[in-house]
């Protein structure tokens, strides 16, 4: 009998396997709901979106008519495993809590397996631990559906040769239609009623953000979603990070140099935080109005078409090998 893995419900809350299935609210609903996730029926219909450099890699996945976002993590380690984008998204989203301007995160799940067992279908297939057998076979049909050249398949392989250990992190949020950036065409200009609709949105969510001590850190079109009810939400909280709550500052220092965000779309004093992290000067980036500034950014090219800044071009699309592929057949699972 497959585990079903415990719940997140996007307000903080978790709820294994259905146990606060009773009361009629939303909540409680959410919990049914999402405690039925699991991953075989994730895997099932899953198809890559858009597969990064790095170990990150975002599904879209349709489980009993419903279509989800599924974003997977692959970490090689030896050791304790690191701290992720993933890890970090979930932390601050449970700081943030339930917003509908801010796309829902319903389930996460963080499982460390041998590289060995997640290459070779018997030793996963051998495993008594049911939830383990299948996070092998999700991450096998994960890592052989990237690029051939993909830096995390020479990775995986070196890790099971030398008996390290993977870390799977997955989480599943609300799907969205499509993201500004995958409806923008160079030079065109937005009308003014979808203009003051995405203003409306993001501002909310950049408020309630504020509000609660979160910074988003990476305001840009491939993180802003249409869902298909007409919202216009925030997403990715990737490169969030929880602030101090007064003055929304964060200290950065050569060890701790934050992700620069999108450069074309990032405010000049993160830059120069950034700058100054790099160079071993220990400082604190204020990030109140930058994340304001990036929506600002972001506006001026739907109204314009074209960015303020032509030679900061650099965009997080340039750097992702986008593709969208069948990930799994049916019966890998
Ligand atoms: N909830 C979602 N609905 C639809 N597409 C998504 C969703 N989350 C991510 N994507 C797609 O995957 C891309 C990368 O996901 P994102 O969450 O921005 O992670 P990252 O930029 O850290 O790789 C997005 O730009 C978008 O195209
Ligand atoms: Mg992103």
């Amino acid at each position: 009998m497959a585990a079903v893995a415990s719940v997140f419900v996007s307000d903080g809350s978790t709820a294994a396997g259905g146990a606060k299935a009773a009361g009629g609210d939303e909540k409680s609903t959410n919990a049914v709901q999402w405690s039925l996730l699991r991953l075989p029926d994730i895997a099932a219909g899953a198809y890559i979106t858009s597969c990064s450099n790095g170990d990150g890699v975002v599904l879209s996945t349709t489980v009993r008519g419903r279509r989800f976002a599924l974003k997977a993590e692959v970490l090689v380690h030896s050791a304790a495993p690191p701290d992720s984008a993933l890890a970090r998204e979930r932390k601050v989203r449970e700081h943030l809590g339930r917003n509908s301007n801010i796309a829902s995160m319903f389930w996460y799940t963080e499982l460390s397996l041998p590289a060995a067992e997640v290459l070779t279908a018997a030793a996963a297939a051998s495993s008594a631990d049911t939830t383990a057998e299948e996070a092998a076979a999700f991450a096998r049909g994960l890592i052989s559906a990237l690029p051939a050249d993909h830096s995390l398949r020479r990775r995986v392989a070196d890790a099971a040769s030398a008996g390290a250990t993977l870390t799977l992190r997955l989480g599943v949020f609300e799907y969205g239609g499509k993201t500004m950036a995958g409806m923008s065409r160079e030079g065109a200009v937005w009308d003014a009623a979808t203009i003051a609709n995405i203003l409306a949105g993001i501002a909310a969510a950049l408020h309630h953000c504020q509000s609660v001590g979160v910074v988003h850190r990476d305001v840009q079109p491939e993180n802003i979603l249409c869902m298909p009810d007409g919202r216009w939400v925030l997403n990715d909280f990737g490169s969030a990070a929880l602030a101090d709550p007064a003055e929304l500052t964060v200290p950065v220092s050569r060890s701790n140099v934050p992700a620069p965000g999108s450069p074309a779309f990032t405010a000049p004093e993160v830059h120069e935080g950034i700058q100054a992290a790099i160079d071993g000067r220990a400082t604190a980036i204020k990030y109140a109005k930058a994340d304001v500034w990036s929506l600002g950014a972001v506006l001026f090219v739907l109204a314009h078409g074209s960015h303020p800044w032509p030679g900061a071009t650099a965009s997080a699309r340039d750097r992702r090998r986008g593709t969208t592929q069948r990930l799994f057949a049916p019966q890998t699972l």
